[in-house]
């Protein structure tokens, strides 16, 4: 079966060297990552904790595709204007981090951000519903977020189910966990056309070794293309 999207890769540099985040943004997209995605933790909404807005704005002139910008935090409203300021170009809040995500859409977009919503592994669809107009990306997490290498759960349903409600709007379906070369083509055969990848891209490479960064991306590819 033919994948009539255009699927992109978006490595999570949860997964790089901390000390070295300039040098391996360039070493993903020099081997070919379509967006780079960043995982902003704050130690409440989930167990860990990585940057924040001044951190993503020093790496803006670093990224030359797309800054994917993943908000695990609560509350999202007061740092909208920040990561607008550091150059994001999506920028994702939970679904979950808030009663008002309406609001934290309308406001990604006035922005000027492309907005995007996420869902944890235990929220419906549904829960989209009714932000469709409002939205430019879905991520569907496949682990529950905090932490890189965790184990993929199964999200297909789901997946399929938001390809049908968003009908031919504009909307990219990304998948944030878990993906390797097994998962990542079920994913793609269900609607997804954005793949993050943590640990299965940044596995077994570094700056000085970064041919490994392409191909593991490309093991991915292969794999999804080969459906
Ligand atoms: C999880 C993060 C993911 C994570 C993916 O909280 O949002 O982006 O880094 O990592 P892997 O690919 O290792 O599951
Ligand atoms: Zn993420």
């Amino acid at each position: 079966m033919t994948v009539h999207r255009s699927i992109k890769i978006a490595p999570s540099i949860l997964s790089a060297d901390f000390a070295n985040f300039g040098a391996e943004i360039r070493a993903i997209e020099a081997e070919g990552a379509d967006w780079v995605h960043v995982d902003v933790m704050d130690g409440h909404f989930v167990p860990n904790l990585t940057f924040g807005p001044m951190a993503v704005k020093a790496f803006r002139p670093h990224v030359k595709t797309v800054m994917d910008v993943h908000l695990m935090i609560a509350p999202v409203d007061p740092y909208i204007d920040a990561y607008a300021d550091a150059g994001a170009d999506v920028l994702t809040a939970h679904v979950e981090a808030g009663p008002h995500i309406h609001r934290t859409l309308q406001a990604i977009r006035g922005a000027g951000m492309k907005a995007g919503v996420a869902l944890n592994p235990g929220t419906p669809a549904e829960a989209v519903a009714h932000l469709l107009d409002l939205t430019d990306l879905i991520c569907v997490m496949t682990v529950n977020p905090g932490f890189g290498g965790q184990k993929y759960i199964d999200m297909t349903d789901k997946v399929r189910h938001l390809r049908k409600m968003i009908g031919d709007r504009e909307i990219h379906i990304e998948i944030d966990g878990g993906m390797d070369p097994t998962t990542a083509p079920g994913m793609a055969q269900a609607g997804a056309d954005v793949l993050v990848a943590g640990s299965a891209v940044f596995r077994g490479g570094s700056v000085s070794q970064p041919g490994v960064y392409g191909k593991n991306m490309r093991a991915i590819r292969d794999a999804v293309e080969a459906i």
